[in-house]
């Protein structure tokens, strides 16, 4: 396989794409222009740009696409598909069959229902708890991300470190009366979480928590814990497997570390790369949308257009095929195993402060010293160092997510790309150490 390495020209697509969407972008945070790029097409674990350059692919749609780009079964399921109608906005046999199989595969799955992406399935899974418990309070986790409304935000980069369960909303799109629902807790501190949910008990409707909070696996008794904290006070608690479902299992965070939440959201993988959201639990709580309920007042509206259409789920169940492979889990955590050491080698080998994080696929770099337990553990790492990084391997033809956050590995992946991105890895390594080319 042969990587080119990008150049810092701006191409006129990159130019176009500065002139439709801010900052060139559509919310994948902001490459500086001399990096900005436009994909014209993928290929298992590598993308291709319009200017002709090939990347390997560490974020692969951001996750959604756990088997490889241009998957030949997904390709065929969704190509067989889409004369047959690409979308009735309504129950059809696809929809019907790949609900059949989540009530199977999530323990926490008695109903479901299907939206369009992993942000409305967690602001379903918000709106379903506060109708079944009639409160508003959430709390959530420090660091976490639920999608991208205002709840799934809070705290998401908070600027200070304040005193818990203080809120602080990102950006100003959210009322003060909205944020006076949120409480945040340090993810990883049993302790303080449980005292929270005791004590604001009679406020809260849910607890959302990523099992696999961004790229830091929960210690053990952590879930437990949240979870017999929740039970314990009524409040209900919610995963958010929109990255872990599918992904770390085949019963995905709840199989992994065996804590069944009572609502849970899914998405990414899910879609094989097609949108598609996944909410569902308890069908006590599931059936507050049944519309005879409609004039209740624990009623609750939920409708998607394009949600279980019936392209989106034959892809889905085209990437649940896959995945039931034989051995196909022992080897994403391999990769993913592989990949943390080769980074962890680098990394001592270049003398760094640092720490890499990850679990199965997953796996990200932290510029402080372990242990690293929490999203403010991360903040407190050398500033900028992680898009610093993530810049100096862009450029050198890994395409990810600047932010900085998680690297994706896929079914796609092999030696050779591993070791390709751990060459890259060590050469970027140097330069930010080196306080090389500084990158905006
Ligand atoms: C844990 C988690 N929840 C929810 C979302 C939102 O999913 P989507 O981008 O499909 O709306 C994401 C996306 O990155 C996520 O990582």
């Amino acid at each position: 396989m042969t990587i080119a390495q990008p150049s810092v020209a701006v191409s006129p697509f990159v130019s176009r794409s500065w002139s439709v969407f801010p900052a060139g972008s559509n919310g994948e945070f902001g490459l500086p222009e001399d990096l900005s790029t436009v994909l014209v097409e993928g290929s298992g674990c590598t993308v291709r740009d319009a200017a002709d350059r090939e990347y390997l692919d560490f974020t692969m749609g951001w996750g959604s696409i756990l088997l490889g780009h241009g998957h030949p079964g997904v390709t065929a399921a969704a190509v067989k598909q889409i004369p047959l109608g690409t979308n009735f906005a309504h129950v059809n046999a696809r929809s019907l069959e790949l609900a059949e199989r989540i009530v199977a595969l999530s323990p926490a799955c008695d109903r479901v229902r299907m939206c369009a992406s992993g942000t409305e399935a967690t602001m379903h899974c918000i709106r379903l708890a506060r109708a079944a418990r009639r409160r508003a309070g959430i709390l959530k986790f420090e660091g976490a991300y639920h999608g991208s409304h205002d709840v799934g935000t809070t705290s998401l980069f908070a600027t200070r470190l304040h005193s818990w369960p203080q809120p602080e909303p990102l950006g100003s799109s959210m009322t003060p009366r909205e944020a006076a629902d949120m409480l945040v807790a340090p993810f990883n501190d049993a302790a303080v979480a449980c005292r929270l949910i005791a004590e604001h008990a009679d406020e809260l409707a849910a607890v959302i928590m990523e099992p696999l909070h961004r790229c830091l696996p929960p210690e053990p008794g952590f879930l437990e814990a949240v979870r017999e904290a929740c039970t314990a006070h009524g409040v209900l608690l919610i995963f958010d497997e929109v990255v872990t479902g599918f992904r770390l299992a085949r019963g995905g965070a709840q199989e992994r570390w065996g804590v069944v939440p009572d609502l849970v959201a899914y998405g990414k993988a899910i879609g094989g790369g097609f949108p598609l959201g996944i909410y569902g639990g308890r069908a006590d709580v599931l059936d507050l949308v049944r519309e005879e309920r409609m004039g209740r007042d624990d009623y609750v509206w939920t409708a998607s257009t394009v949600g279980g259409n019936p392209v989106s789920c034959a892809a889905g169940l085209a990437v649940l095929d896959a995945l039931a492979a034989p051995g196909v889990y022992e080897r994403l955590d391999a990769l993913g195993h592989d990949l943390r050491e080769g980074m962890r080698r680098a990394i001592a080998a270049a003398g760094v402060a640092a720490t890499v994080i990850g679990v199965g696929p997953l796996a990200q770099i932290v510029f402080r010293a372990g242990p690293v337990r929490s999203s403010r553990d991360i903040w407190q790492g050398a500033p900028g160092l992680g898009r610093r990084m993530m810049l100096a391997l862009f450029k050198r033809g890994v395409f990810l997510n600047p932010m900085g956050t998680k690297l994706y590995l896929s079914l796609a992946h092999d030696a050779a790309a591993c070791s390709g991105f751990l060459e890259r890895f060590a050469a970027a390594l140097d330069e930010v150490m080196s306080g090389g080319p500084a990158i905006a």
